[in-house]
């Protein structure tokens, strides 16, 4: 016998979750007091998952997929089509590991030196003020252009940096801005193809470990190097999330000016960076949610799953879940000095296993770049923040800073 899941009434909540935002899925796990419910979402019913055993269950591999789980709309812009998020089964566990070869820690550390390289361009040229997200953006969009082996011309930089900006930024748009983000995608993606189909004629030699050579080079599970096209998507897999750690750069940089009594403790040493750069992605809004379909039919705590229902995972709920944090909505970095590293209670970047399942491929590179930024606006150059407008909201996405963030008197320490 099963029993029911706790259900919202109603014909269609997609007006809701825009309206409540981050908050939407953690409001009715609170109502319900329940880690599961149902609802309705695009016209179609879907199943909302959280907390650590919402989590595992979510990503167990056997009882569901990807494929058909993101909207449209998602893969016109954000993700790209045939890209690593939309596999299952050994053809995702062969193309993850093409992104997990990329990922250890002496590449890591070339890309942090790469970025430690950029901020000090930029820094030392700036006059007057800067705006954060912007400047973070070019400077991630050089060094990771460098890092992944894709040229990238001076006269091209504003534009190229401009579109990975609009692909993470127009996934939920709507209207003449989530247009302007389906154009991004069909520009970068030819930019890169153009550099794949030269790399496989040998007329551009990019390093071994960069993404644009392994990518171009990979074989698939049958033996097939990938069609260009899908080479193409997956270094924008490369290139737009580094480039969307600009967000994570601001709220780094928001988070020393807002919280003077943690930045004390790292000062004074008794808060380490790690622990810093961790409360970051737990405390502030990235991605609300993740998606997957039931794979086949199955039971769960009494509960039953049908093929191809909808589940969504609650993210940022569950980085908030009291039931794993102590007073979750308060900044304390010093939390993570005995946190117990559950694949599933802290899930910023998804859970589970980065190697075989869909966690996401770029934890550690997202970690060094805020280390990075710690150290560069903590350590190596002054700035003063004047006042602005710095609410942010729990309903845009992404969620920033109004005014993204204006520094000013910035200079080198001695
Ligand atoms: C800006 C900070 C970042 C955030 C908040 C973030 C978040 C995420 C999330 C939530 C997922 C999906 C997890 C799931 O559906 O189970 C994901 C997947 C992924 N991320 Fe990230 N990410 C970030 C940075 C990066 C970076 C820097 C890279 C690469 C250098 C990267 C590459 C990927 C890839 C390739 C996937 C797909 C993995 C798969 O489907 O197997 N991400 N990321």
């Amino acid at each position: 016998m099963t029993r029911p899941i706790p259900k919202e009434q109603g014909l269609d909540h997609s007006v809701d979750f825009l309206r409540e935002g981050y908050h939407f899925v953690p409001n009715r796990r609170k109502g319900f007091q329940s880690n599961i419910f149902e609802t309705r979402l695009l016209g179609e019913r879907a199943i909302c998952l959280g907390g650590e055993d919402g989590a595992e269950l979510f990503y167990d591999a056997e009882r569901f997929v990807r494929e058909d789980a993101a909207p449209k709309r998602l893969l016109k812009t954000l993700f790209g089509e045939d890209g690593v998020q939309t596999l299952d089964g050994p053809a995702h566990t062969h193309r993850k590991r093409m992104f997990m070869s990329l990922m250890f820690p002496g590449n890591i550390d070339r890309l942090t030196r790469l970025v430690s390289r950029e901020w000090e361009r930029a820094l030392d040229r700036a006059t007057g003020e800067i705006v954060l997200y912007d400047t973070a953006q070019e400077v991630l969009m050089r060094a990771v252009c460098e890092w992944a082996g894709v040229p990238l011309a001076e006269a091209e930089v504003e534009k190229r940096t401009n579109e990975m900006r609009l692909l993470f930024e127009s996934g939920t748009a709507l209207g003449p801005k989530h247009f302007r983000g389906r154009q991004a995608r069909s520009s970068a993606e030819a930019w890169i193809r153009e550099m794949v189909e030269e790399v496989r004629t040998n007329r551009l030699l990019p390093n071994e470990k960069t993404a644009l050579y392994e990518f171009s080079w990979h074989r698939d599970e049958t033996g097939e190097l990938l069609p260009a096209d899908v080479v193409a998507v997956e270094v924008i897999n490369i290139l737009r999330p580094t480039v969307a750690v600009s967000i994570y750069v601001l709220f780094t940089v928001l988070a020393l000016h807002q919280f003077p009594e943690a930045r004390a403790k790292l000062v004074a040493g008794s808060v380490n960076p790690t622990w810093f750069v961790q409360e970051v992605r737990r405390f502030y809004p990235f991605f609300p949610v993740t998606a997957a379909r039931v794979k086949q039919d199955f039971e769960w705590d009494g509960y039953a799953f049908e093929e191809g229902t909808l589940v969504l995972l609650d993210l940022y709920g569950t980085n908030h879940d009291p039931a794993h944090w102590d007073e979750p909505e308060q900044f304390m970095p010093e939390r993570f000095n005995d946190w117990k590293e559950s694949p599933f209670t802290f899930i910023p970047q998804g859970g589970g296993d980065a190697d075989f399942g869909h966690r996401c491929a770029g934890e550690h590179v997202t970690i060094a770049v805020m280390k990075e930024t710690i150290d560069v606006f903590l350590n190596r150059y002054r700035h003063t923040v004047p006042p602005q407008d710095l609410s942010y909201s729990f309903v845009d996405l992404p969620s920033l800073p109004k005014s993204k963030l204006v520094l000013t008197e910035i200079e080198r320490r001695t």
